[in-house]
């Protein structure tokens, strides 16, 4: 069969590789975006409860993780959450920050989707779906791509087929295995932005607390981040626990603290001096939902009156609420996972353009490489701003 000939490959149409070839597009090239799913975009489909946070307007590389945290400084200062927001808003889709700069439709998320595929097929790009790539080729002057629908070539690829998390939306670890094939290292990967599970003892002892949910500080080594917690039958979630799942490794605690800026030890002072029958748990169900209350009491064996405990005794179960060290015994993995961390090492490609550096022409975009983002539409503004990093190169 006769190899159709494009100047832009990309594979994978998501958020990154459908905003990369749409700039490409713009630019003249001739483009072909790939894609083995039946829809393009699905995770911005889900994403964000079905609103999808696209981006944060305080996006900086902070709130970013990286073998190299400089990486993704370049790609972000190029192509700004206010470059993003200035399209959103071209194309007329309604949106507001729901807390912490967040930013999401008012609308369905499909919105955005539909967006992306607008904008690549009014530069008169091709968008192929239920395609699968069976083997990628460097020539001297580009590369040959067997597809499932027949043989491409094209002088720039771009690989952006994301991460592992959610196998079941058609998520793969092609990203990796192409890097690998053309020499490029791969950092570890694993699950991030994931509910943490716990041994079954533990799991057992919260199996009440099931559902109750607390504003939490919770911090893993340096890193902390104050949102709201959730227990979960086999563990913890909740925005708190996601950010810092990011952060923890196997073997780790986290500290969380159930009632940050509240001094409960001087609470429960004052609580024995002004009716000291009460129980420590009536005292502690003001400031905790009364189900956690409870339960930290019973972690710290003290039920019972206030008037019955020293100063010593009050100051450890202030310490429980405060600093509650947990050890997870695991995530959920990548069945759950917002995204992947690690991936491939930006050490080999080019910061302004996404570049394999040992390799001309090929370009790795969004979730695939070794940036991760925060919660919070950080991680489609990295899509964004490397997929248009790529797309002013290719
Ligand atoms: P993405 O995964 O979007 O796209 C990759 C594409 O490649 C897919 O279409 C896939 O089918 C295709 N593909 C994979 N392997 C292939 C192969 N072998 N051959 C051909 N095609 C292949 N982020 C955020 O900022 N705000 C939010 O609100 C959310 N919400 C959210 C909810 C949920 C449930 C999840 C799972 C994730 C989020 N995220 C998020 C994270 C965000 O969705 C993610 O970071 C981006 O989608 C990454 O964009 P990419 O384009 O890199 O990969």
């Amino acid at each position: 069969m006769k190899s159709r000939n494009f100047d832009v490959v990309v594979l994978g149409a998501g958020a990154a590789g459908l905003f990369c070839a749409a700039e490409a597009g713009r630019r003249g090239r001739r483009v072909l975006v790939v894609d083995h799913a039946r829809a393009p975009g699905e995770k911005i489909r889900i994403s964000g409860g079905g609103r999808c946070n696209f981006t944060n307007i305080h996006a900086s590389p902070g709130n970013f993780l990286s073998a190299n945290p400089h990486f993704c400084i370049s790609a972000l200062k190029r192509f700004t959450a206010a470059d993003f927001v200035a399209r959103v808003d071209a194309r007329g889709i309604a949106w507001h920050e729901k807390k912490l700069g967040q930013l999401f439709c008012d609308g369905p998320a499909t919105q955005i989707v539909a967006m992306l595929t607008d904008d690549l097929a009014g530069t008169g790009g091709t968008l192929e779906l239920a395609t699968s790539v069976e083997d990628v080729a460097r020539r001297p002057d580009g590369f040959d791509i067997r597809l499932s629908s027949g043989p491409v070539a094209c002088s720039s690829l771009v690989i952006a087929t994301g991460g592992k998390s959610i196998p079941r939306m058609g998520a793969t670890g092609f990203a990796y295995r192409v890097a690998e094939q053309f020499g490029l290292a791969v950092t570890e990967t694993r699950p991030g932005l994931v509910p943490l599970t716990f041994e079954p003892n533990l799991r057992e002892r919260i199996a009440p607390l099931a559902g109750v949910s607390a504003d939490a500080r919770v911090s893993g080594g340096d890193t902390a981040f104050d949102e709201a917690l959730l227990f979960t039958h086999r563990g913890l979630s909740g925005p708190a626990i996601l950010q810092v799942s990011s952060y923890w490794r196997e073997g780790d605690a986290i500290a969380v603290d159930l009632a940050p800026g509240i001094d409960i030890f001087a609470e429960l002072r004052a609580a024995r001096r002004s009716s000291g029958r009460q129980e420590a748990q009536t005292v502690l169900s003001r400031y905790l939902p009364r189900a956690l209350a409870q339960f930290v009491v019973a972690e710290a064996g003290m039920a019972g009156p206030v008037a019955e405990r020293n100063d010593a005794a009050l100051r450890r179960l202030a310490e429980l609420v405060h600093d509650w060290q947990v050890k997870p015994a695991g995530s959920e993995g990548y069945r759950t996972a917002e995204v992947t961390l690690g991936g491939v090492d930006t050490a080999g490609l080019d910061q302004k353009t996404m570049e394999a550096k040992s390799v001309p022409g090929l370009h790795f975009i969004g979730e695939a490489v070794d940036v991760t983002g925060w919660l919070g539409g950080y991680n489609f503004q990295w899509a964004w701003s490397s997929g248009w990093a790529a797309g002013q190169a290719v």
